[in-house]
């Protein structure tokens, strides 16, 4: 080559250059902020095809941990074991993806999400035992005995469909049982496409479904010392460290996820959101779980890294003191209403008659409230959301059996 054509290869390589700068930057941003071509390469076709579909999908997976190890669309979106697969511009992909496609490399976290109460329990809890396999039953009954064999929720089949799909079924689908034999869904902590641990220790994440007056366990959090200090610091902590090696220095002030999950400072993180607890709280009447000891030294081993013993210790007992008291004071309101279906003054079927929605109220919202606030530092909730409306309602419910008294004489 002679210096003559070598300059004029570089001044047309040039040229090409400066033309595709400037088409560039006649482009909207979403496609010139896309990541370089190794990208593209390391995504098969579908982040080219996408960043002009579904632009977001495509950025979302860009931030993600995913993109930066390597996974790629593919990887998730290929059809695994029994998933239906169907022709994508020339690839086979699945369309409906569950927790079956991320348990292909997170099987540990697979496991322990399927033994906890956010599996069957939680499909259960609104449909009852008729979308399971026999072997999903059997297996999930062995660690919450009664918990998938019951019959679908009476006020779920009362308020009909559009309570479920809209409703229902939205927080509890978590558990929902997949035709491919696996059970529930991954993303409504992680997300489909940014699936970050940071993310899932955000309380908001929990608040998605944890949250109202008849489990408020995100509004309790907002109003402790823990939500507090969080809400002010979270700026400067570590919210994406590696599980495996998150610290109190990473994350000095607790959120959901590290009392119920993370494996702070050595402990072993857990997608068994159920191992730490030693009470059926949200019970009409609390009983001790069969792990109950077992259940309160694990949590309490995630407060004895910031906390001295007598601290937490004292708290607990204070905790269980509301347990013991809302237990009787429920117990009470469920006499009062076994007395007066005896009496003939109440029909058997539920929620047709005002006396049990009340009773429903006693327990459902404020004993549970009361109880969940003083295991989680939320005074109001058992102070004024909690026993004073116990005490309300119970008045209620027995100026209302006089009256029914009354009008059967
Ligand atoms: C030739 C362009 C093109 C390619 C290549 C492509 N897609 Fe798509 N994809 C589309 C279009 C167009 C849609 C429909 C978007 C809409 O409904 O607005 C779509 C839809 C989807 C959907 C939603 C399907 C549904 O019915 O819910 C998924 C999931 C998907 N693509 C994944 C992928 C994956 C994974 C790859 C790579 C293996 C890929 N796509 C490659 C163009 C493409
Ligand atoms: C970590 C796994 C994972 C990765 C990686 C992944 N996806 Fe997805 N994607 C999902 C899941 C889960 C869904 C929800 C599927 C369903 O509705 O059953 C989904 C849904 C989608 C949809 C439908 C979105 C909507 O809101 O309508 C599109 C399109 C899509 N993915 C494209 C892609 C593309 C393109 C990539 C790569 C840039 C990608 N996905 C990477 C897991 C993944
Ligand atoms: C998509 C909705 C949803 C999200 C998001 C969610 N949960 Fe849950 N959670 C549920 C449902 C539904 C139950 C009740 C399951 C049952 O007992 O039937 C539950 C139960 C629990 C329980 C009690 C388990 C038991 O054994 O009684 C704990 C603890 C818990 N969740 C913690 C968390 C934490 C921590 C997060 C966030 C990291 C979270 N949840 C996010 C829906 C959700
Ligand atoms: C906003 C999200 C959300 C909606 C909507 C919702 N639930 Fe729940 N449900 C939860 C959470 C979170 C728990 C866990 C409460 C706890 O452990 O303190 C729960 C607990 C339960 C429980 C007690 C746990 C068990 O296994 O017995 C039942 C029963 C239940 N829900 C039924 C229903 C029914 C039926 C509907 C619709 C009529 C419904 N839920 C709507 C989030 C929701
Ligand atoms: C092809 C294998 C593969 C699939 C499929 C897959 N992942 Fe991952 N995932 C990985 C790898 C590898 C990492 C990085 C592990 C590390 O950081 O050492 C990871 C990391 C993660 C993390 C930690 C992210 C962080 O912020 O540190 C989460 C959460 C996660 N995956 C969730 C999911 C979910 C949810 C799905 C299904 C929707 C899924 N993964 C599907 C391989 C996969
Ligand atoms: C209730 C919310 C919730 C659900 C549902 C959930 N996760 Fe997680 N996941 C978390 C939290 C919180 C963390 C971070 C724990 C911590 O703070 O160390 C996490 C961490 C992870 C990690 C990183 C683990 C590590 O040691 O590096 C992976 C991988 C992961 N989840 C995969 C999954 C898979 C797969 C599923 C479904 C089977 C799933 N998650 C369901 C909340 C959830
Ligand atoms: C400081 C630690 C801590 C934090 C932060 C925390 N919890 Fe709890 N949580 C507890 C303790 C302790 C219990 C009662 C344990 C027992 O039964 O022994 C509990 C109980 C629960 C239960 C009750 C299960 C039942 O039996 O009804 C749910 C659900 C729950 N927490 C969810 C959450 C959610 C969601 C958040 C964040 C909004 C959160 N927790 C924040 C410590 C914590
Ligand atoms: C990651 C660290 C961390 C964990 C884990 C933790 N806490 Fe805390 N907690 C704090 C911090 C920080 C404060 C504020 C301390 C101060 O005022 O200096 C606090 C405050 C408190 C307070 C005082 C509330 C007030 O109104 O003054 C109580 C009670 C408490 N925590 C109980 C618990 C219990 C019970 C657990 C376990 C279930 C727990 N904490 C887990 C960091 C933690």
């Amino acid at each position: 080559m002679t210096f003559k054509s070598v300059f004029n290869a570089v001044l047309l390589g040039s040229a090409f250059i400066f033309a595709a700068m400037l088409i560039n930057f006649a482009r909207p941003d979403v496609e010139t902020a896309q990541p370089g071509p190794e990208y593209i390469r390391a995504t098969g076709k579908c982040a080219q095809c996408h960043i002009q579909e579904t632009a977001a999908v495509v950025h979302q997976f860009s931030m993600s941990r995913h993109a930066q190890v390597g996974v790629t669309c593919y990887d998730c979106h290929r059809s695994v074991e029994n998933q239906p697969g169907s022709d994508h511009h020339g690839q086979i992909i699945a369309t409906a993806l569950t927790a079956l496609n991320c348990a292909q490399c997170h099987q540990t976290e697979y496991d322990q999400f399927a033994r906890s109460r956010h599996a069957a329990p939680a499909w259960a809890a609104v449909m009852g035992a008729a979308d399971f396999s026999t072997e999903q039953i059997a297996a999930a009954e062995r660690y919450h005995p009664g918990a998938i064999l019951r019959p679908p929720n009476a006020l779920a089949m009362l308020e009909g469909a559009g309570a479920l799909e809209s409703g229902c079924f939205k927080c509890h689908a978590v558990g929902r049982p997949n035709s491919d034999g696996s059970i529930g869904s991954c993303t409504d902590c992680h997300t489909r496409h940014f699936a970050s641990v940071a993310l899932a220790r955000e309380p908001q994440t929990c608040g998605q479904c944890h949250m109202g007056p008849d489990h408020a366990q995100f509004e309790i959090y907002t109003e402790s010392k823990h939500g507090v200090l969080f809400g002010m610091q979270k700026g400067t902590m570590n919210m994406a460290a590696a599980p495996k090696r998150l610290t109190t220095r990473d994350m000095p002030v607790p959120t959901c996820a590290t009392c119920h999950m993370s494996g702070l400072d050595g402990l072993k993180v857990s997608h068994d959101v159920t191992e730490r607890l030693s009470w059926f709280l949200f019970a009409p009447i609390s009983k001790q779980r069969a792990g109950y000891l077992q259940g309160q030294i694990q949590m309490q081993e995630v407060c004895a890294k910031c906390h001295a013993r007598s601290t937490f210790e004292t708290y607990y007992r204070e905790a269980e003191v509301v347990v013991a008291s809302t237990n009787k004071k429920v117990q009470a309101g469920l006499d009062l209403v076994a007395a007066l279906r005896r009496e003939g003054l109440l029909t058997p079927e539920p929620f047709d008659e005002t006396m049990e929605f009340l009773v429903f109220d006693l327990w459902h919202y404020y004993g549970r409230t009361a109880k969940h606030g003083a295991f989680m530092g939320g005074a109001d909730f058992v102070q004024w959301h909690g026993n004073y409306e116990l005490l309300l309602v119970m008045t209620e419910m027995k100026e209302l059996a006089a009256e029914l008294r009354r009008r059967d004489h």
